[in-house]
């Protein structure tokens, strides 16, 4: 609807129509004014398929909701480094929600993987900013494409369960703007979701309901966000403080309590009726723009959408070890299936994401006319495996060609609402997998979780695939992958930590009470492993494939460029194998020595392109000052340190095929300002403000005059070097006074006058 009709709607309204219009009318749906025929729209989980409630309705997944697809959650999608498939997996579910009647679906949920520990890293994309903006944006360009809105979640740094209503996320703002938000950043500005979800949590010690920097100055002014901000269910604290910040719409309802305190807020000049007009705009430009577009014939096919949530699993599938070849089995061969994930899948996660599914494929089903027998190995419900459950394993891996031992978290490991306290599988899986593998050399292990997990057992079985949580079709896709009917292609979005205790914000997760310090800052994840050199039990963006690629060629378009130039990166990819195969060519700029701190090497692009046995593909990505920059807390915006970078093009963060160097020059003069604290080489570094320092050095090297006892040039070369040394650090004042009565009195103040000019 046009703006202007809007806004005449909004001037026919009362005070408390109008606050009313700010916060639901129930659980799941915004109000209708029926006095001007304002309709009601409704909203529902997400975000991976529809948790529609119909009759009593709960934000944890408990109560029950209408037959849906379950599609892989974000922890396997991210894994698939494919932007055009997770777009069609959001075109999907944009059908299903206009079949349904639902304006918007609440994700995608994109918050940072700060620790493998979070309850609900399984719904979350990944532990790189870049590969979650990147995944997100593309996942509601396709729920959009069909006229239905996505809410963007939870914004902003809501990394843990624990406490998470209460929390406050602390960080320096480098952190936050080069790790935790440019998630949502790319978001809004490439697919420009309909709302936003704001969090829980606070950051920096003001509620994400409230924040009106986070909701208003970033979301809105800096990156053009023009859709509604709706607060996470129960995330309000102070309704005014939210209105004024930005916050549009309460979700659920407060029962009028707080559309109460808006009209008091206004009546008594505490609140712009301003903002509450603004808000209403931004609500009634979404709800119209739905109902405008509602499209409820649309038809919504959940066999078609089983079958496509089946290919989607299979191509986010991580092949993470295949010694010898053991994969792809062969149809004739004996297997053995071990393990009660084959029958009964783990395959989403718990909470308000679960949803009811009209059927589930596991993979011993999906394996029906194959040579397969099954052992239960373990139950899942009990947590155990008696001794007679691990006999009969052991018996049907001895007697299989195979044995393939299904393993993950069961439900009640991971969820919404807490967070892990350990890495592990349970005890029971883990003797199974180690009496299976002492038992045939030939032991398989298939993972279904949303989390890293340790592999105490990884030497003694010959291949592992991560299959995460890969939806109700997700028996399908493993048997496509574990047959070499699909040819694994997926990459892991996360770093598989060697254990616990190596990961980066191991001494302080969760916080101490409220406060939760992000003290690694931007070192998250392979930023944190590769800058330490540490060993990690499987690297971020590692997947293997049943063929193999190389990857040759890499040209720059240029190799000295400005900051606000393009560059261009061509490289060609070859598959050397004998298979059809998907290759993710991964780019990574690494920064040369500066004076910031910064990671290794960081993503700054990716491509899947499928290849066949033989076929070559040139890649081309095009990178612009972003890809070079970080986040300067002295200009508060992003900057290139003028210096020497790399392009790297490899297979995972740490295999990298090709690499390419560039000097990127900066167009940002970084004003400094001299003062009597300034040091030597720092006002050397500028040859400009070094003439101004002339007066000082020459009384200085007169002062400083190498030892003339000391005749030894070697002898001279040490004095040199420690002069020199001790000069670099000196502060303007402290070279005053060891030029001692040479200068003049006022020189201080003439030569700072010079260097500020
Ligand atoms: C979750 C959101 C969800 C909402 C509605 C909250 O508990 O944090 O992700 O969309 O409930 O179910």
């Amino acid at each position: 609807m046009d703006i202007n009709k809007i806004r005449a709607i909004i001037a026919r309204m009362t005070l408390e129509e109008k606050a009313g219009l700010c916060s639901g009318a129930d659980f799941w749906h915004t109000k209708a004014v029926e006095r001007l025929g304002i309709p009601a729209t409704m909203v529902s989980d997400g975000p991976h398929g529809l948790r529609k409630q119909d009759e009593a309705a709960d934000h944890l997944g408990m109560n029950d909701s209408i037959e849906a697809v379950c599609f892989p959650a974000g922890c396997a999608t991210a894994a698939s480094f494919d932007r055009n498939l997770i777009r069609r997996m959001g075109e999907a579910i944009g059908d299903s929600c206009q079949h349904e009647k639902l304006s918007v679906v609440l994700g995608p949920a994109v918050n940072i993987k700060r620790s493998p520990l979070c309850g609900r890293n399984f719904e979350y994309l990944s532990e790189d900013p870049y590969l979650a903006g990147e995944m997100s944006a593309a996942f509601i360009q396709g729920v959009q494409s069909r006229n239905v809105g996505t809410s963007i979640k939870h914004f902003a740094a809501n990394n843990q369960e624990h406490r998470r209503m209460s929390s406050s996320s602390d960080m320096d703002e480098r952190t936050l703007r080069e790790i935790y938000l440019p998630a949502f950043e790319t978001a809004v500005k490439k697919a420009q979701p309909w709302t936003v979800m704001c969090s829980y949590n606070r950051v920096n010690g003001v509620y994400a309901s409230e924040n009106r920097w986070l909701l208003t100055d970033v979301l809105r002014n800096e990156w053009g966000f023009e859709g509604y901000v709706m607060s996470d269910w129960g995330a309000v604290a102070d309704r005014v403080k939210g209105v004024h910040a930005g916050l549009d719409l309460e979700m659920p309802a407060s029962g009028g309590v707080n559309d109460a305190k808006i009209v008091k807020a206004v009546r008594e000049g505490r609140l712009d009726e301003k903002d509450v007009d603004l808000a209403c705009e931004r609500i009634l430009n979404i709800v119209y723009r739905y109902a405008e577009n509602a499209k409820p014939e649309t038809p919504w096919d959940k066999e078609a959408q089983h079958d496509l949530s089946a290919r989607i699993a299979a191509e986010c599938m991580v092949l993470l070890k295949n010694d010898g070849n053991l994969l792809p089995l062969d149809k004739s061969d004996a297997v053995a299936f071990i393990g009660e994930f084959a029958v009964l899948p783990r395959f989403q996660g718990g909470g308000s994401s679960h949803i009811h599914c009209f059927k589930k494929t596991g993979a011993m089903q999906a394996a029906e006319g194959l040579n397969v027998k099954y052992a239960q190995g373990y139950d899942v419900a009990a947590d155990i495996a008696t001794d007679a459950m691990i006999a009969e394993a052991v018996e049907l891996a001895r007697a299989a060609k195979v044995a393939v031992v299904f393993a993950g978290l069961p439900d009640a490991y991971e969820s919404e609402g807490y967070d892990r306290t350990h890495m592990r599988i349970p005890d029971c899986q883990t003797r199974v997998i180690e009496a299976v593998a002492a038992a045939n050399p030939n032991t398989v292990v298939v993972l279904y979780n949303g989390a890293p997990v340790e592999m105490p057992w990884i030497l003694k079985v010959g291949a592992v695939l991560e299959a995460y949580l890969g939806g109700q079709a997700v028996g399908l896709a493993t048997v496509r992958v574990l047959y070499g009917d699909a040819n694994p292609s997926g990459h892991l979005a996360e770093t598989f930590p060697l254990r616990l205790q190596d990961t980066p914000c191991y001494l302080y997760y969760g916080g101490e009470g409220n406060t939760a310090e992000y003290r690694e800052g931007v070192f998250v994840g392979y930023r944190y492993y590769d800058k330490r050199e540490m060993d990690v039990l499987f690297p971020f963006g590692h997947g293997l494939s049943y063929t193999t690629f190389e990857y040759s060629n890499l040209r720059l378009s240029a190799n000295h460029m400005k900051d606000d130039e393009a560059l261009t990166v061509t490289v060609t990819a070859k598959n050397t194998g004998r298979r059809v195969g998907k290759t993710v060519a991964q780019l990574y700029v690494r920064a040369g020595a500066g004076e910031i701190i910064r990671p290794v090497r960081e993503l700054r692009g990716f491509e899947k392109v499928k290849l066949k046995p033989g076929e070559e593909k040139e890649i081309t990505f095009t990178l612009d000052r972003r890809a070079f920059a970080y986040w300067s807390m002295a200009l508060h915006d992003w900057h290139v340190e003028t210096g020497d970078y790399t392009v790297e093009i490899g297979q995972s963060s740490r295999s990298i095929d090709v690499s390419a160097p560039v000097r990127v020059e900066s167009t940002v003069q970084v004003p400094v300002r001299y003062d009597e604290n300034s040091i030597f080489m720092d006002i050397m570094k500028d040859p400009q403000a070094a003439q101004a320092l002339k007066p000082l050095t020459d009384a200085l090297s007169a002062v400083f005059r190498p030892n003339a006892d000391e005749d030894s040039p070697a002898a001279e070369a040490i004095s040199n070097e420690m002069t020199a040394a001790m000069l670099n650090y000196l502060p303007l004042r402290g070279m005053l006074s060891f030029a001692g009565d040479q200068l003049p009195a006022g020189v201080l103040e003439q030569i700072l006058e010079r260097l500020n000019g």
